[in-house]
């Protein structure tokens, strides 16, 4: 990322940030380039009410408010650059952004570090019966004698791995399940990809996935192709011991057919880092469960990777202002 699109060219431009958190380095990047209009709120209203009227030439988008027509129409005809400080876009109406001739740019690879962690994070809670564990405790169940069966969790070591998606989140989880001493790592995609055999993975169909992980990753975005595809079927295919963790979007998920299928016994865990909705009703069903661990979509959440998806965001923005190409366009 060393260069980026020059004040020379540009006249003080317009970029409308839809999020009052946004990290400072963002601001500093835009500074001397363009003018910069902070939303008031994370809300629709609060963003549709500091667009209105505004005339701006970018947004840069961070959270989950849907930009979609209405978010455009107000926003007016002269906006040619959206950037979302995000990997995934499922938020956004791509679609229209083509029609329009928007340019989309958002932040991937910066946070695959982060977000692996997470993975890793929930894997092992999950099968180490964190949640449970912790219940014990909470509880007084911890039983004083030494029962060598008691809270017995699964191995990583020696496990075979089934990750849904080997981009750049799914081979940074891979790299790190190498070091947990794995024996065998599969994936699905649409395609077998060199990184896999960089990897030593192994390119299979679904059900062979399913059959033989002992632990699944979901790594893929959503798309209309993803969305549900953990159904029913997919768990009954799922080993009695797997475990499913999912670090991508909850809609990949049949959250009733995954509930059903924890409570019943047919997998052993789920480590979820996003469910549907977000935020989680707290009478879901997902939190009384003691072979569930859940996190808050954190994925992405730690300072270094926060400051580094604004930058990229910013950066994007001013090339897509100055008609370059952006660091990571998105393909509309
Ligand atoms: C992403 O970047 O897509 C993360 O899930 C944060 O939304």
């Amino acid at each position: 990322l060393s260069k980026i699109a020059c004040a020379e060219n540009m006249a003080l431009k317009k970029v409308f940030i839809a999020n009052p958190s946004v990290p400072r380095v963002a601001y500093n990047i835009f500074e001397n380039f363009v003018e910069v209009i902070t939303s008031s709120g994370y809300d629709r209203e609060s963003i549709i009410k500091g667009l209105s009227g505004a005339n701006v030439d970018a947004l840069f988008w961070a959270g989950g408010v849907k930009l979609d027509k209405e978010i455009l129409d107000t926003a007016g005809p002269q906006v040619k650059v959206v950037g979302t400080m995000s990997a995934g876009y499922n938020h956004i109406d791509t679609a229209l952004l083509k029609a329009k001739g928007i340019v989309l740019g958002n932040t991937p690879r910066v946070l695959d570090d982060a977000v692996a962690d997470v993975a890793l994070l929930l894997a092992m809670s999950a099968s180490r019966r964190y949640t449970e564990g912790r219940r014990h405790i909470e509880e007084g169940t911890w039983i004083n004698f030494f029962n060598t069966q008691w809270m017995l969790g699964q191995d990583i070591s020696g496990s075979t791995v089934g990750i849904v998606g080997l981009g750049n989140i799914g081979q940074a989880i891979a790299k790190r399940l190498k070091g947990f001493g794995v024996a065998k790592i599969l994936y699905t995609g649409h395609r077998e990809k060199p990184e896999g055999k960089e990897l030593g993975a192994q390119f299979v169909n679904q059900d062979t996935l399913n059959r033989e992980s002992d632990f699944i990753f979901l790594a893929a975005p959503l798309t209309n192709e993803t969305n549900q595809m953990c159904n029913a079927d997919f768990f009954s295919k799922m080993k009695k011991t797997g475990i499913i963790v999912n670090i991508s979007r909850g809609q990949l998920i049949d959250q009733a057919a995954l509930i059903k299928a924890l409570k019943d016994g047919e997998i052993f865990a789920a480590g979820l880092d996003v469910m549907d909705p977000e935020p989680l009703n707290r009478d879901s069903e997902l939190l009384k469960l003691s072979n569930v661990v859940l996190t808050p979509h954190i994925g992405s959440a730690t300072n270094n990777t926060r400051n580094a998806m604004a930058e990229l965001t910013a950066k994007n923005i001013l090339r897509g202002l100055g008609g370059e190409e952006m660091f990571t366009p998105v393909k509309l």
